[in-house]
């Protein structure tokens, strides 16, 4: 109807309150659980973030030993859900379509009701999901979780086998403390529309988890990283940004729907990829990322001179967490992996003060057909 506003997008729209994260996009400020991004996501523990983000405070040390030993105990995964990422695996599917599947059947098997009990174990068998099906993609066995490890630890052992090292441990820490949640993203907007039909989490999470695959919202890092790789060998940024422009495709890991800045995420990483750069053989390869920033943004000012297009978090992502040995297929299913504790905790706050959300569209079509039977049409 032509007396309804049109906001495409929703752009701009407020639909929410929220008490999890808070974006001022024209300053560049990220306040996660009432601490500024630069502050938790290099001191809290994956953990520690979750309980802050479930109960709006941070735990004590008893308390924050009880949490751990919760998450570990739910880490395992039925024998049908690694049956079916076995399958996804030998069809070749991509990790967010496995993980979807996964998410999907999680809750096989379970009997608890309480939300909030739902809501930490879906925290918890996520990376269980994505390593069962990275293991079988890359034709070895799945490796069991570890209770005596913490949950980026028990992630990165699971993916490799190996004891994890502390210092990627740290990086990938930081990682997910970084994106553990981001004010109505897509999909957050997702889950809390589907909680908000008095629906359930474990179908809240398999929407978000759709909703996260695009190369608009979460599926970036991946070319990020091929991007970067590329341009490490042949040294030419400027030539690489400048045919990008011209054929008229977006440069991956910059500009943002909210960001009229450098997103803060992208300098939380950038801190710490330096640091886990510094000590390692591919020193050579972070200069070049950071080298990759400057000439990028330069020419995308010239590019777009009325729109900041800066930095954004998935360029940094990639770097970090290429570094700390995660593989570039499985980004985006890591991104999962930390933002499901942003996801359920909105599911919770949306359940606690719920309105359905159902937004309102223009219609635009015909309205003066009338019926023919198909033989007459
Ligand atoms: N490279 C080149 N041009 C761009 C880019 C880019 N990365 N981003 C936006 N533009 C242009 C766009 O083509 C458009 O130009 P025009 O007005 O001539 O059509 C203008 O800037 C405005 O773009 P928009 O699509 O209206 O902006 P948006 O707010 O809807 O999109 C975005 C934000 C993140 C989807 C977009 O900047 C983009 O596609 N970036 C590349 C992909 C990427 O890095 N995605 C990760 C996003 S951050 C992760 C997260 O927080 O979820």
């Amino acid at each position: 109807m032509a007396d309804k506003e049109l906001h495409r997008g929703l752009d701009g729209i407020a639909v929410a309150e929220t008490r999890l994260s808070g974006i001022d996009g024209a300053a560049g400020e990220l306040v996660i659980g009432g601490f500024p991004v630069e502050e938790l996501a290099g001191n809290a523990s994956y953990e520690e973030s979750v309980f802050l983000l479930f109960d709006d405070r941070l735990p004590t040390e008893p308390e924050l030993e009880s949490f751990r030993a919760e998450l570990a105990g739910y880490r395992e995964i039925p024998e049908e859900v690694e049956q079916v990422l076995r399958r996804a695996a030998r069809e070749d599917r991509d990790a967010m379509d496995a993980l979807r599947m996964g998410v999907a059947a999680a809750d096989l098997g379970l009997d608890a009701t309480d939300p909030t009990e739902v809501a930490t174990r879906l925290v918890s068998v996520l990376p269980t999901i994505v390593a069962t099906y990275w293991r079988c993609r890359s034709g070895r066995e799945p490796v069991r979780p570890r209770a005596d490890l913490g949950h980026a630890a028990n992630y990165l052992w699971m993916l490799t086998g190996d004891e994890p090292d502390p210092a990627a441990v740290r990086g990938l820490e930081t990682y997910l403390n970084t994106v553990v949640d981001h004010g109505l993203n897509a999909s957050t907007f997702v889950a809390r529309s589907v909680v908000s039909t008095e629906s359930d989490l474990v179908s809240a999470v398999t929407g978000a988890v759709g909703s996260l695959k695009g190369p608009l919202h979460g599926g970036a890092p991946g070319p990020v990283l091929e991007m970067l790789l590329a341009v490490h060998e042949t040294g030419d940024a400027e030539g690489y940004v400048r045919e990008t422009l011209a054929s008229g495709e977006r440069l991956m890991g910059f500009g943002h729907r909210v960001y009229r800045t450098r997103d803060p995420r992208a300098a939380v990483l950038s801190r710490a990829a330096e640091r886990f750069y510094a000590d390692s053989d591919e020193r050579a390869f972070f200069e070049t990322v950071e080298a990759f920033e400057e000439v990028a943004v330069a020419l995308l000012s010239e590019h777009k001179p009325d729109r900041a297009l800066e930095t954004n978090v998935e360029f940094y992502t990639a770097a970090l967490l290429h570094g700390v040995g995660i593989p570039r297929e499985l980004f985006t299913a890591t991104f999962a992996v930390s933002r499901v504790g942003g996801w359920t905790a909105h599911c919770l706050e949306q359940r606690a003060d719920n309105k359905l959300i159902r937004p309102v569209s223009v219609y635009v079509g015909d309205r003066d057909r009338s019926w023919k039977p198909a033989n007459e049409r």
